[in-house]
């Protein structure tokens, strides 16, 4: 695949709406952030992007918790998800809307879902007798109870036998519509493992599933009734669902779901996302989402993450992190570091230091600052000299001086015939992030901007640009050779910070300011969109490429080394009160 060839759909990608009742934290931050992360790749892409976060408010345990707090249903939703609102503002997330779903827009429409449903038959009336999870507010299969011991999957809570009069979705009819539309990957499930795992339960046959519950004597008014039965309310699972298609269908955001839809979440809820979501879609007419990505857990310093061990990192702790290590930094760690495939993922704080220092302090920020002050050093922080052979020399012959100048020391390379080529390097890296994230694969689009940085050191250790600068004056061209080595330096670390941005976006942006690169609407402002397309952008001494003339100041250390000894953020022993 090459950066023209590239997918130009519209791009809709959402994150879960999550229970209104629990606190933000890490999981709700990094499903989020990853989606964030995409979002941003896929506007640098140059595509148009719909990027949706939200709140699902219409559980029953919303109602009981307002009871208890003295608030109704709705004060208490509005208190705890404007404290969602808060996390994700703070994690700097650029979702473009934010649905909570006691909004009319999504009520009306999830209502006239609904009442299609059953209009062509899709949804009827039956008795259900079933194994409950409460904690879940789900039912499950009497094989997936028994063989969790009745107990819930998720939670270890004891199931309950319920029957109940309910709607109920015919499910059934689209077990061979599912399985043909999972194996061939019209719809794809991400990481192959969960495909395989959706494939072996379709295998077990599917039922009936309720859409509706009965609403018993002194139920509070909350959640939405049955089109045509108000004594029956529509099941909170199947209402936030509808979430994704409520929120774009109007005529101005039409197009993002007939786009390319990607919906993220964690593994838990896979199944509703995975099987149940596109046969509702199916049977309404609609399209189905192409990708369905379920990645694993955050759990915290090797223990799983649980209500009542209290050990969750929420949303207080993140911000300690960011306070002592950047926002950029504690989003870099999550990104790279976390559950995006199959395995669960340790947040510990020795691991967080590691990282930091191993690809931020030492490599990222270093090879950035480096380059810029040797810039400064040697040229007064002017780019005085491109590479590509325009301005009288070429990389090459820049390189043989270097070596030259090395010899004289008595500090020749080991292997003095290397050659390095930036431009194909560089192409080669946009080409592999551009290639990663058509799969979500997150961590290696962001590992192929960190394969320039690389290079880079690589090739500053090599041509030991500071010898080369004891020698101007002397040698023949040593000055032209050094700027040359320098602006091939810069500019791959500009292509680079490209890649890196859609991770770490207020430090690149201010990257870009320190050295006037113009990539941005407005430099001041990180979120004011690109001014072309990566393909432009990230092009080898092309129109966006440092040029002859240009400034590079040096600008702030962008990450201090982290001293490993000390304990971690929000953690430290609070003052004695007087
Ligand atoms: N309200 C439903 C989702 C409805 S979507 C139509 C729900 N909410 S939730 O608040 O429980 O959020 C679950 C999601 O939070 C997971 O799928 C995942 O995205 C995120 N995470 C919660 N805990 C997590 C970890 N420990 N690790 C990573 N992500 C996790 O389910």
């Amino acid at each position: 695949m090459s950066i023209e060839t590239n997918n130009h759909q519209p791009y809709y990608v959402t994150t879960p709406i999550y229970y209104v009742n629990d606190r933000p934290h890490i999981g709700h931050c990094y499903t989020t952030l990853i989606a964030d992360v995409a979002a941003r790749a896929q506007r640098l892409v140059g595509r148009e992007v719909f990027f949706l976060t939200g709140t699902d408010e219409h559980a029953e345990k919303v109602s009981q918790k307002a009871i208890e707090n003295g608030k109704t249903p709705y004060e208490w939703a509005t208190i705890n998800a404007e404290q969602f609102k808060a996390a994700f503002e703070f994690m700097g997330f650029s979702n473009d809307d934010f649905v909570r779903t006691t909004e009319d827009r999504h009520k009306q429409r999830a209502s006239a879902y609904i009442k299609k449903l059953m209009d062509q038959g899709d949804i009827e009336l039956g008795d259900y007798e079933g194994w409950y999870d409460p904690s879940q507010e789900e039912y499950l299969t009497e094989t997936v109870a028994k063989e969790n011991d009745y107990k819930s999957p998720v939670t270890g809570r004891e199931l309950e036998k319920r029957v109940e009069q309910n709607y109920f979705f015919r499910l059934d009819k689209y077990e061979g519509w599912l399985r043909e539309q999972i194996e061939s990957g019209a719809i794809r499930i991400l990481p192959e493992a969960r495909k395989n795992e959706t494939l072996g339960r379709l295998k077990q046959g599917l039922m009936k599933v309720p859409v509706s519950r009965k609403i018993k004597e002194g139920d509070p008014d909350w959640g939405i009734t049955m089109p045509g039965d108000p004594e029956h309310r529509i099941y909170v699972w199947i209402e936030a669902l509808c979430n994704y298609l409520t929120t774009v269908d109007t005529d101005e955001r039409r197009a993002f779901w007939n786009g390319e839809v990607v919906h993220l979440m964690a593994k838990d809820i896979l199944w509703f996302h995975a099987v149940i979501w596109p046969a509702m879609l199916h049977a309404m007419g609609e399209k189905v989402p192409e990708t369905i990505y379920a990645h694993a857990y955050w759990i915290s310093e090797g223990t799983k993450m649980s209500k009542s061990l209290g050990n969750f990192i929420e949303i207080d702790q993140l911000r300690a992190y960011a306070d002592r290590y950047s926002l950029d930094a504690v989003r870099w760690f999550l990104t790279t570091q976390g559950p995006l495939g199959a395995n669960d993922a340790d947040f510990a704080h020795a691991r967080f230091v590691e990282v930091f220092n191993a690809d931020l302090a030492n490599s990222i920020g270093n090879s950035m600052s480096r380059v810029g002050n040797m810039i400064n050093k040697y040229f007064d922080g002017e780019i005085t000299r491109t590479c590509d052979g325009k301005f009288g020399f070429e990389g090459g012959k820049a390189l043989q001086l270097a070596i030259k100048a090395l010899d004289d020391a008595g500090k020749s390379p080991d292997d003095p015939s290397r050659t390095f080529n930036f431009d194909p390097m560089t192409s080669k890296a946009v080409d592999d992030a551009l290639e990663a994230l058509s799969r979500m694969d997150l961590e290696s689009m962001l590992a192929a901007g960190r394969s320039i940085v690389r290079y880079v050191d690589d090739f500053i250790s090599y041509s030991a640009p500071f010898t080369l600068a004891k020698r101007v004056g002397e040698l023949e061209h040593a000055e032209k050779a050094l700027a040359t080595i320098l602006y091939s330096c810069a500019e791959a670390l500009r292509i680079a910070s490209l890649l890196l941005s859609p991770a770490m976006p207020q430090k690149m942006a201010q990257l870009w300011r320190d050295w006037n690169c113009n990539h941005l609407r407005d430099p001041n402002d990180a979120e004011s969109g690109f001014v072309a397309p990566l393909a432009e952008l990230a092009r080898w001494t092309g129109e966006h490429s440092l040029r002859v003339g240009q400034q590079v100041s040096k600008g702030d250390v962008m990450f201090m080394r982290a001293d490993a000894n000390e304990p971690a953020p929000g953690t430290d022993p609070q003052p004695e009160s007087v």
